[in-house]
């Protein structure tokens, strides 16, 4: 498996705070790389050092073989590296296939309308919001805004993907459905990076799992390793959410 990414050393302060300290890894093609670690550790920061959003303070990010440590998100999508957001916002007065559109429109090609929309429409079939084409943003139920922000970033035709919570908040059928859908991205060859708090999901899903604490690499290893590592398990025992999580694995 060769590296799709790769993240060297990274370090990310705001002002005195280190959110991201010295982390690296890889992701290789056809993987799903799982991102899990208590509220605040920094991943999140990672998503966004890692897509551009932020450059980092220290370290390199090469992506596709390329060195995209300095690229700004709107290039970096244009490599093949697309991302969702924790906070969903959607352009909410426009309809479903709207939004999936200007995901399309700016996405790996910078395609024309026509051919965006087409795009669109498939990645609308695929996470099942077909139905809600003609949809206002607004009116979907939290569910769906989840689901459109996949469509939106999955319509940019990545090599790799950054989903960035993508559970968070769906009732258990919501979870499964999702659950399917990533699996369906990845086994149509996009690579997936997700952040996740729901063990069981993030366990099952994930060919390897970093654990992030307090900025830090805690851990890296295949699921079964990583949920009995003795200080990955102390690292969430100091987590107020731990009933929560513990509650997520039965
Ligand atoms: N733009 C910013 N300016 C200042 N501090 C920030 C900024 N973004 C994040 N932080 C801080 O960096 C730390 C890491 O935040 P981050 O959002 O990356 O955590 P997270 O692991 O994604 O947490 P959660 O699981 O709650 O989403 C936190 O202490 C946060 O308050
Ligand atoms: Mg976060």
């Amino acid at each position: 498996m060769s590296a799709l990414l790769e993240v060297n050393g990274v370090t990310k302060r705001f002002g005195g705070l280190q959110a991201v300290s010295d982390v690296s890894f890889s992701i290789g093609e056809g993987e799903i790389l799982g991102l899990i670690g208590p509220n605040g550790a920094g991943k999140t920061t990672l998503f966004n050092v890692v897509n551009g959003v932020y450059k980092p303070d220290k370290g390199t990010i090469n992506f596709a073989g390329k060195d995209i440590t300095k690229h700004p998100p709107n290039e970096v999508v244009h490599l093949g590296l697309a991302r969702t957001h924790q906070i969903v916002k959607p352009l909410q007065d426009m309809t479903v296939l709207e939004n999936v559109t200007v995901g399309a429109c700016f996405g790996r090609d910078y395609l024309p309308l026509r051919q965006a929309r087409k795009v669109a429409l498939e990645v609308l079939e695929r996470v099942g919001l077909a139905p809600r084409a003609d949809t206002l943003a607004r009116s979907l139920t939290i569910a769906g805004k989840k689901r459109l922000e996949v469509a939106r970033a999955l319509a940019a035709r990545p090599k790799l993907l950054l989903l960035d919570e993508v559970l968070a908040g769906l009732n258990p059928t919501e979870v499964s459905y999702m659950i399917g859908i990533v699996r369906d991205i990845r086994d149509s060859g996009t690579s997936v990076f997700m952040i996740e708090h729901l063990m069981q999901a993030i366990m099952s899903l994930s060919n390897r799992i970093v654990v992030l604490s307090n900025g830090q690499k805690l851990a890296e290893g295949c699921p079964e390793e990583v949920a009995r590592d003795p200080q990955v398990i102390e690292a969430y025992l100091g987590d107020p959410d731990i009933a929560e999580k513990l509650g997520a694995r039965n």
